[in-house]
């Protein structure tokens, strides 16, 4: 199966486009009003716990998965567990990156379409709050805007997905991904060096353990789940590029630690120019992003430059994690059915992009989308109850079933005689093992448990 396929050309493109699948809005836009919400410094330890104890095994046990087989996940489990209902985990996985990025295209088109909007000086000084609470709603409610940029960004997607494992996404995360940290350092230092910047880094740092509760543990869980990839196979198929000398446990270990420093990074550039400004308030996701940044770069010296350079960073960083969505079912139909790349992506992309357009009009665009679902005090519309549905539920569940098939199915035996076939990878891989036999599962039971039974943890 593996003949004619496509890999890698060395181990840092590896962990180059896992990080760049890992490192996207999950990093930049989530994490550091997650964080902020739930106890600051507090809520990054628990989530540096969650990201070592089970991430980064669940991770291992992904690619390891991809390596043996050098299949999609859906051909993982045909072959692991030939005639058994397993391989609904690999269907599972290629809807969910589908799911995931039809939705996720919606906010990356609003994200690039902003980079125009802020170079064009549109945030410049003298602009009211109003206008910018107006351009927001006409980038999202206007449904030719919405659909048009969610478009281009599928469009982007594809047209990398096409080029291929070597000719296109492992030469645009070379690309991407060193221009992202350069991006990010400069906006740190921007924002470090505004007038009263200790004021929001004392916000976002200090640990503040009373605001650690059940639902705390939660989000965080969430949070590292969807931040690493992790729970529908997209590490399982980067993995079956991946040549088998190579240091699994190594390579893992490097993407966890660039996702999560990127994480951290986000909030560095992001809390002390947002308290640098008396009586803002932070705001969660799209506000804070689209609206409460906007004033900021207009308020700022050069805040123009600064403003474009963070958004291009956030759509180059959506860019590198999008192609690893479409990867997932591009690498289902190269494999499983024989159908030339370009086709599966093309195809892929058209899927993504129809399903996106019920999200792109769901914010403001038709009513009947806007408000589908009440949670608690939330009403949920299209594009949220997408990221309900796939980005969260069906991750977790996704993880949970994975680290079964590995730990009771395929065995850890088996993880182990994988991981002892190079170098040092074998090492911890005892710990390994007992992680993903026994507290993966139960970890990710408890939390799926929790979460249907108490759904408002969601909001
Ligand atoms: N990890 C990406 C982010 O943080 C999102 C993603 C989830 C990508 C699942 C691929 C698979 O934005």
């Amino acid at each position: 199966m593996s003949i004619g396929r496509d890999n890698w050309g060395s181990r840092l493109a590896f962990i180059l486009a896992a990080s760049g699948s890992a490192i996207g809005l999950g990093n930049i836009w989530r994490f550091p009003t997650v964080a902020a919400r739930n106890g600051g410094g507090a809520f990054v330890q628990v989530y540096l716990l969650f990201v070592i104890l089970l991430g980064f095994i669940v991770m291992v046990g992904e690619i390891t998965l991809g390596r043996r087989t050098q299949r999609n996940p859906v051909g993982v489990f045909r072959e692991l567990a030939p005639r058994s209902l397993w391989v609904a985990v690999g269907f599972l996985g290629v809807a969910a990156g589908w799911g995931i990025l039809s939705y996720y295209s919606v906010v990356a088109g609003w994200t690039l379409s902003y980079v125009f909007t802020t170079a064009g000086g549109t945030f410049s000084s003298g602009i009211s709050a109003e206008n910018i609470d107006l351009i927001f709603l006409g980038t999202i409610a206007s449904p030719a805007r919405a659909i048009f940029w969610h478009f281009i960004f599928i469009l982007l997607t594809v047209g990398v997905v096409m080029g291929g494992v070597k000719q296109g996404i492992e030469r645009w995360s070379k690309i991407l991904m060193p221009m992202l940290f350069i991006l990010l350092v400069l906006l740190v230092v921007r924002s470090m060096t505004l007038e009263n910047a200790s004021i929001g880094l004392k916000k976002y740092l200090s640990a503040d353990w009373s605001k650690v509760t059940g639902s705390t543990l939660i989000a965080a869980l969430g949070q590292a789940f969807f931040s690493l990839s992790l729970g529908m196979g997209t590490m399982i198929t980067y993995g079956s590029y991946m040549h088998r000398n190579e240091n699994i446990v190594r390579s893992a270990g490097w993407v966890c630690f660039s996702d999560t420093l990127i994480a951290v990074l986000a909030g560095l550039a992001i809390f002390p120019a947002l308290y640098s400004m008396p009586g803002v308030e932070p705001e969660v996701g799209a506000k804070l992003i689209f609206i409460v940044l906007p004033g900021l770069f207009s308020k700022i010296p050069f805040g123009t430059l600064f403003g474009t350079g963070f958004f291009l960073l956030l759509s180059v960083a959506a860019l590198t994690s999008s192609i690893s969505l479409l990867e997932v079912p591009v690498a289902y139909f190269v494999d499983e059915r024989r159908w030339p790349r370009r086709r599966a992506a093309v195809v892929s992309g058209l899927i993504a992009f129809v399903l996106g357009i019920f999200s792109a009009l769901s914010l403001g665009a038709v009513d009947g989308l806007s408000g589908i679902l009440k949670i608690g005090p939330r009403t949920l519309g299209f594009l949220d109850l997408m990221d309900l549905t796939f980005g969260q539920f069906s991750l977790t569940l996704g993880a949970l079933l994975i680290a079964l098939f590995i730990g009771w199915k395929w065995g850890a035996r088996a993880l182990v005689d994988e991981l002892s076939h190079q170098e040092s990878g074998g090492r911890l891989s005892g710990f390994i093992a007992f992680q993903i036999r026994y507290v993966c599962p139960l970890v990710l039971i408890a939390l799926l448990l929790y979460l249907i039974l108490n759904p408002n943890a969601f909001a």
